[in-house]
This record gives C-alpha cells, sequence and structure tokens, in this order.
C-alpha cells in the first residue's frame, strides 16, 4: 500500500484527502464526532508538512442534489475546534468557490470542499461521469491522499477515479484499519469469535456465509437473532423477522454444524410490548417469546453465555449491537459484549458505525479494545473477504 511519505516533499502542494465526515447529526448538532478525531492524525501530518490540505469529504445521501440538510458546516466548525489550522468551507464542490478557497490556501491550511454527494457524478455507475468529476477534483491538489476508510468500499469519484488521476496514497487512518482488520480476518489467532448483530440478516449473508469456512464461534445478537431463532422453529412473536431468509439461515445453521462451527444464539431474551423506551420489559426464553411481544435485547443468561464464550476466544471481531441500546432498558446485551471485550486480552476489533456509537455511548474507554473501526459497511465487507476499490486502487 502506498503511504503519504511515497509522495514526497508536501511543502506547499495542494494535497487533496478524502475523509470519511459522515457523522451523527441531530437538529444540525453532531452527536458522535469519533470520525472527525479519527482523521485527525493525518490531517495533522499534512498541516506539519506544510501542504495546503483540501478535503473532500460526504455526509448522508442527498442524491446529488445540494440540500442545506446535508451541509458540511456542522462538521467545518467542528474541525476547526480540533486542529490547530484555519479551516475553510467551500460553498460548492468542485465550482467558484471551491476554485477560490483553494487558490487562497497557505501552507499548513485546510479547505473542505462541501458535501461531494451535492454532485451526482460523485456516485454515479456511469464511470464517464464519475471521472468527470474526479477531473475536476484533480484541477484542485496535486496529489491524493485516501483516508476514508468508511467509504473505501465504494467506487466514488472522491475515492477511486482521482486516485487514479494524481499520486495517491494511503492516510494514517485507512493504513491503520486495515492492518487491525486484516489480523482479525486474515489468519487471527485462536480460537476466533466473530459477534454479529443489528437488525437485518439480508444485510449480512454474505459475512455470515464467508465466516461458517473461517470463523470457531458465531454469535448471533440483535434484530437478526430473531430471524435465527424463527429457522430453528421458535415462534418470535412481533420481533423482527425477515420471513425470506428462513430457508438461508436454516442452511447456515445446517452448514455451521457440519463444519463444527460454534452458532452461539441467545437462550433468553428482553421482550416488551412496543419499540419504545419506557415499554414494560420482561425475560422470557428464547422458545417461548409471546405472541404479543416483540424481542429487544438478549436476555440475561444469554450475556452470560456470550461473555464466557467470548473471553476464552484469541480473536474477537464485533460488528452490529445485540439491543435496542439505545433505551437503557434494552441495553444489557449490548453492554455485556463491550464488556466481556473491553475486559478480555484477546484481540479485539469493534467495526460498524452502530457497536462503536454503542461503546461510546455506553461509556466504555475506547483504550481497552485493541480496534474501533470507523467503517461500517467497509469493515463489513472486509469480514466478507471482498476486495475493496479504494484500497484496491492504492496497492502498489
Ligand atoms: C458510512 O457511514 O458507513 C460511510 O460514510 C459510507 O456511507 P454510505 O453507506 O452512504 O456510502
Amino acid at each position: 500500500m502506498k503511504t503519504i511519505e511515497t509522495l514526497g516533499d508536501l511543502r506547499g502542494k495542494r494535497v487533496l484527502v478524502r475523509s470519511d465526515f459522515n457523522v451523527p447529526l441531530k437538529d444540525g448538532v453532531i452527536t458522535d464526532d469519533g470520525r472527525i478525531r479519527a482523521a485527525l492524525p493525518t490531517l495533522n501530518r499534512l498541516v506539519d508538512a506544510g501542504a495546503k490540505v483540501v478535503v473532500m469529504a460526504h455526509l448522508g445521501r442527498p442524491k446529488g442534489e445540494v440540500n442545506p440538510a446535508y451541509s458540511l458546516a456542522p462538521v467545518a466548525a467542528r474541525l476547526g475546534e480540533l486542529i490547530d489550522a484555519p479551516v475553510t468551507l467551500a460553498a460548492d464542490v468542485t465550482g467558484e468557490s471551491a476554485k477560490a478557497v483553494v487558490a487562497a490556501l497557505g501552507e499548513g491550511e485546510i479547505a473542505l470542499l462541501e458535501n461531494v454527494r451535492f454532485d451526482a457524478r460523485e456516485t454515479s455507475k456511469v464511470d464517464e461521469e464519475r471521472q468527470a468529476l474526479a477531473a475536476e477534483f484533480a484541477q484542485l491538489g496535486d496529489a491524493f491522499v485516501s483516508d476514508g476508510f468508511g467509504v473505501v468500499h465504494r467506487k466514488q469519484a472522491s475515492v477511486y477515479d482521482i486516485a487514479q488521476l494524481v499520486p495517491a496514497a494511503a492516510g494514517l487512518l485507512v493504513l491503520k484499519e486495515i492492518e487491525s482488520l486484516r489480523r482479525a480476518t486474515e489468519n487471527p489467532e485462536r480460537p476466533y469469535g466473530v459477534v454479529l448483530g443489528g437488525s437485518k440478516v439480508s444485510d449480512k449473508l454474505g459475512v455470515i456465509a464467508n465466516l461458517l469456512t473461517k470463523a470457531d464461534m458465531l454469535f448471533i445478537g440483535g434484530g437478526m437473532a430473531y430471524t435465527f431463532l424463527a429457522a430453528k422453529g421458535y415462534a418470535v412473536g412481533k420481533s423482527l423477522l425477515e420471513e425470506d431468509q428462513i430457508e438461508t439461515v436454516k442452511g447456515y445453521i445446517a452448514e455451521a454444524a457440519d463444519r463444527g462451527v460454534d452458532l452461539v444464539l441467545p437462550v433468553d431474551v428482553v421482550v416488551a410490548p412496543e419499540f419504545a423506551p419506557d415499554s414494560p420489559a420482561s425475560v422470557v426464553a428464547a422458545d417461548a417469546i409471546p405472541a404479543d411481544q416483540m424481542g429487544l435485547d438478549i436476555g440475561p443468561e444469554s450475556q452470560k453465555l456470550f461473555a464466557e464464550k467470548i473471553a476464552s476466544a484469541r480473536t474477537v471481531a464485533w460488528n452490529g449491537p445485540m439491543g435496542v441500546f439505545e433505551f437503557e432498558a434494552f441495553s444489557a446485551g449490548t453492554r455485556a459484549v463491550a464488556q466481556a471485550l473491553s475486559a478480555g486480552d484477546m484481540f479485539s476489533v469493534i467495526g460498524g458505525g452502530d457497536s462503536a456509537a454503542a461503546v461510546r455511548l455506553l461509556g466504555f474507554d475506547e483504550a481497552t479494545f485493541s480496534h474501533i473501526s470507523t467503517g461500517g459497511g467497509a469493515s463489513l465487507e472486509l469480514l466478507e473477504g471482498k476486495v475493496l476499490p479504494g484500497i484496491a486502487v492504492l496497492e502498489d
């Protein structure tokens, strides 16, 4: 992988950087600035090297239209607070404002282009359209540093096409993420456990199929667990259920048994009649979910079971919460998994925006985990064993 050093002396050079600033916002206020903080090492390195830094980033999915609700203004303000360098937000992506802001940049100063997804060409499936936008980016920079790990699975103009037009390198975050995720996926120290949660089985089919050939233990929690319980023939009441996946999941259960993979499902569940923070919660066995209740977390016996088995692993990758951790009454399962990883001395990697946010929200010390990934889809695709276009394009 090409590193920043391969770009040579950067003093006075305009360096385009792709960062992932896709942060959660509530009423225009950033609720978790983890991704902005994670971008700082590379930005500081470039600022210290005297580069004129031009940052490209997206926020949400504005579908190719300028929409103030997706402006990077809150990100520019937060970045300005976190970094010791002037930060100027351009009013457009590659238009007159972007050109003027970049032309006015001094050494060690930062320009942030407006949300690159305001331009429909950024995410276009038509190569020529993306390449045309990338050519406009190339007018604004002499080199490119790819540091938005959360988007390296996207074949997009500011991630992939630009890397083919100017000298390109991987930033410090991308290097760190790749190294940690590879350690947790290629030849992991065994026993190797993977904990999967989140709402949908259908989002994780590829991952599960791949992990059944690699992991020693596969833990299933979160909303997706109910499709597994249904595949075992249990009634799941009003819980999340993907009926069209039941047959596939039955196949996974059989394959796990064939391959000797310990497929660990919840043995009890915290249920409530409604999806609401104050809905009255109770604990039932996994095969006794009442028809008028929905499972919103793994139960205490499952928490104990998961934690004990996790503690016996040497490598654990975790993606997706075990329950509705945002509601206190349904956060214990996610907390138990985080606690087991935090207390253990195994190599632990947490991937996925939700599980990373959960760990922070539940007050865990980030330093007690080996690696917390900033990537959601990107880290999942690596777990799935896929080649990511934004990484492939940076290989030597
Ligand atoms: C993420 O939030 O996972 C990344 O920023 C990628 O966003 P996307 O799924 O909209 O491409």
